[in-house]
């Protein structure tokens, strides 16, 4: 898919790996919507797009809030590509998680990519094209102690792109994941404490930036691929979770340094 001169939407776009994403994609002659909370935040990811060139419009909006969504999708036509990845939440094991954290957790990623892409997806279904895009993490696949929330609504996220996957086969609509281990974005200063919780084996496998992480997404899509996953250590992780699930979960609990 050639990806200069289509339409990206991207949620959780003021910060880390989404706004690194839109700058990316800007320079690669994509056209940008760009959605989150903070509305100061979202103007300077548009603001250094414009000084670049680029064409963006900002949508100040909660993805967590279906109203808010169906607001939103009023606003913006239904776009070539949708990337899902807004997402919050802080490690913890789960008797240090209270109930309302568990909520938020599943809100967002979860619910906030449930809701934009029900309210996208009738665009994409009736014109015959698109690409529905998730965000994800590693726990969406690995599992170790101390962030409960965090992993059970990657799983969900998961889950929602293996159903959207069925559900557009033959629509001409499209759904792709994008798996990444530890990132170097604002995401640990916005959710303290989560560092404590990253298991010691996360030192295997290289930590990105949100930079590298955009350039893997956009090569990815433009590529058409449905699963995106970075760097090539979190890949053999996955491979070796498959043929040695009971090593995996040992190494994944292991507290060594
Ligand atoms: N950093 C990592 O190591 C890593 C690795 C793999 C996957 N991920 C995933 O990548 C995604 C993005 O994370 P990041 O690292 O870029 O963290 P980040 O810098 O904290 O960015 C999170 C983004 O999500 C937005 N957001 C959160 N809740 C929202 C809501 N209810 N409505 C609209 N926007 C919302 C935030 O914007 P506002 O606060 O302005 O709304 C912000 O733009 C997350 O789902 C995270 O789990 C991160």
């Amino acid at each position: 898919m050639k990806l200069s001169g289509k339409r990206l939407l991207i949620t959780g776009a003021s910060s880390g790996i989404g706004a690194a994403t839109a700058e990316a994609a800007a320079r690669r002659g994509v056209e940008l919507a760009l959605v989150a909370r903070s509305v100061d935040k979202l103007e300077s990811v548009a603001a250094r797009i414009r000084q670049g060139g680029g064409s963006v419009t900002t949508h100040a909006y909660d993805v967590c809030d279906a109203e808010q969504v169906a607001r939103l999708a009023g606003e913006v036509p239904s776009p070539d590509v949708l990337f899902n990845n807004a997402g919050a939440g802080k490690w913890k094991p789960m008797l240090e998680t209270e109930p309302a954290e568990a909520a938020a957790m599943m809100a967002a990623p979860y619910l906030a990519a449930f809701y934009t892409t029900r309210a996208f997806l009738p665009g994409m279904i009736a014109r015959g094209s698109g690409v529905c895009a998730f965000m994800n993490s590693a726990a969406s696949r690995l599992v170790w102690p101390g962030a409960t929330g965090y992993i059970a609504a990657r799983w969900a996220v998961r889950g929602l792109f293996e159903s959207v996957r069925m559900e557009t086969a033959g629509t001409g609509v499209r759904a792709a994941m994008a798996t990444f281990a530890k990132v170097s974005s604002e995401y640990w200063e916005n959710n303290p404490g989560s560092e404590a919780h990253i298991p010691p084996v996360q030192r295997m496998v290289p930590v990105l930036s949100p930079s590298q992480v955009a350039d893997a997404i956009l090569d990815g899509l433009a590529a058409e691929r449905e699963e995106i996953v970075a760097p090539w250590q979190l890949r053999m992780f996955f491979l070796a979770d498959r043929l040695f699930p009971a090593t995996v979960r040992w190494q994944m609990r292991s507290k060594e340094k």
